[in-house]
């Protein structure tokens, strides 16, 4: 009874309920049993994640807005959509307001990001440390990119994890995120470029709870 309404709080499983939500689910987990291969099984998901990206109507008006209480700042709002509960799969909407940026952060977790409304510019670094220096970070600037509607890029550690986003349309943008972690509860890292710093940084979701034991 007390692990029932736990894990109703933190919402897990479909939060949006939908045959879209679910066809790329279904896809990925099918594509997860079959293809051992990472980059093999990222290329083969690419038709139902652009699918999702291209279909109107299932993303909620309440996980489509900003965030004034943003764990990341910024009113920047970041929704779970779907989350398994043994933490290997999300499905998340991140909301930018116009001229806001994320801060500089990694993943942690292969996945894919696609551009659902509005326009991105994405920032990629590249580390050139060894990591040893646990507070210490010397990034470079790898790539810098226009991301449009419909367009999407490949997460694959260490390949692309480090960057940030802002958004460059008048409206918010809106980006779709499908990573094999429980992205917005894991501890991850957040850097300072101009500094040589990083940091451990956990944004949390703006409509579900994390799992009381990774606060710690
Ligand atoms: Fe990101």
């Amino acid at each position: 009874m007390c692990d029932l309404s736990q894990q109703a709080h933190q919402h897990f499983g479909y939060i949006v309920d939908t045959a879209e939500v679910r066809s790329l689910i279904a896809e990925t987990e099918r594509l997860s049993r079959e293809i051992s291969d990472t980059r093999v099984r990222l290329e083969r998901l690419r038709p139902a994640f652009a699918s999702l990206l291209a279909a109107d109507g299932w993303l909620p008006e309440e996980y489509a807005g900003p965030d004034e209480k943003s764990g990341m700042g910024g009113g920047i709002g970041q929704y779970a959509l779907y989350r398994a509960e043994d933490g290997s799969l999300c499905l998340f909407s991140l909301v930018i307001p116009p001229g806001k940026r994320t801060p500089v952060h990694d993943h942690l977790a292969w996945g894919l990001v696609g551009l659902y409304r509005g326009r991105q510019y994405e920032t990629v670094y590249r580390r050139l440390d060894n990591g040893r220096d646990e507070g210490r970070a010397s990034l470079t600037i790898e790539r810098q990119q226009n991301i449009e509607r419909g367009e999407f890029y490949t997460l694959l550690p260490p390949d692309g994890d480090i960057h940030y986003v802002e958004t460059v349309s008048e409206a918010p943008s809106i980006s779709i995120h499908l990573l094999a972690n429980d992205t917005a509860c894991v501890w991850r890292h957040q850097f300072d470029p101009v500094a040589g710093t990083v940091s451990p940084f956990r944004s949390g979701y703006s409509n579900a709870q994390c799992p009381e034991d990774s606060l710690s």
